[in-house]
């Protein structure tokens, strides 16, 4: 659906979101709600870092270190089931972190931020990527595209896929209703991340946010 979504766009922005990471060969990068492991992979293919891929989901779990696997990769990956709101690390335990498509499904953003940062040495990076709703004139072929085409899509996949083309640009609306951009930049610095950016790709359809753990507090 995140293809369907991006017309194709997504592997672009998990290139983008894994080209904000500081990092190198033989460092550890976490990457929480990796699902079936996309930007873990591309972290190992972009970087040679070490990834650990954490996901709530068994069933995404097993699906990442298949393909993970398939891919030659399995050696580079390690897979956790755990909860990107409470992770099972001590402080300061990663290089870097990357989180897509997370806050949207978690009750309070503002504090899984701050367990995210928590585990990321000082000086570390922290990218995300998340759904994004278009600005104008742009906005309307959005709510169109995600409102009537979406759903209709998701039938002809299967009852599943139309349960997720109903629920996802409602879902997606209704977290920027909540959680304005500006917003959660506030958030990103509170979680303790210093010189946050963002780059809205793709007209708007996505948002890459990062920045680097603070050195005090
Ligand atoms: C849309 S998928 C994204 C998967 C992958 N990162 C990608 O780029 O395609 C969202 C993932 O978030 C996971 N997830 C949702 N809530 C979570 C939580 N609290 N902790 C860890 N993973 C979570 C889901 O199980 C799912 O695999």
């Amino acid at each position: 659906m995140g293809a369907v979504l991006s017309f194709g766009q997504d592997p672009r922005w998990r290139r983008f979101l894994v080209s904000r990471l500081d990092v190198g060969p033989g460092v550890n990068v976490l990457d929480v709600a990796t699902g079936t492991a996309m930007v873990a992979r591309e972290v190992v293919a972009a970087t040679g870092a070490r990834v650990v891929g954490l996901d709530l989901s068994p069933d995404m779990l097993r699906r990442g270190i298949a393909e993970t696997a398939a891919a030659g990769m399995g050696d580079r990956v390690r897979f956790l089931q755990g909860d990107g709101q409470r992770l099972p690390f001590a402080d300061e335990t990663f290089d870097a972190l990357t989180f897509t498509y997370l806050l949207r499904y978690v009750d309070d953003p503002a504090a899984t931020l701050a367990e995210l940062v928590r585990v990321v040495r000082r000086g570390g990076t922290v990218a995300g990527l998340e759904f994004h709703v278009p600005k104008p004139p742009w906005s309307w072929a959005w709510w169109v595209y995600t409102r009537l085409a979406m759903p209709v899509v998701g039938r002809l996949v299967s009852r599943d896929w139309s349960a997720v083309g109903r629920f996802l640009g409602p879902n997606i609306s209704a977290f920027y209703d909540h959680h304005p951009l500006t917003e959660q930049f506030a958030m990103w610095r509170s979680a303790g991340v210093q010189d946050v950016q963002a780059q809205i790709m793709s007209l708007g359809g996505a948002v890459v946010v990062w920045g680097r753990r603070s050195h005090g507090g």
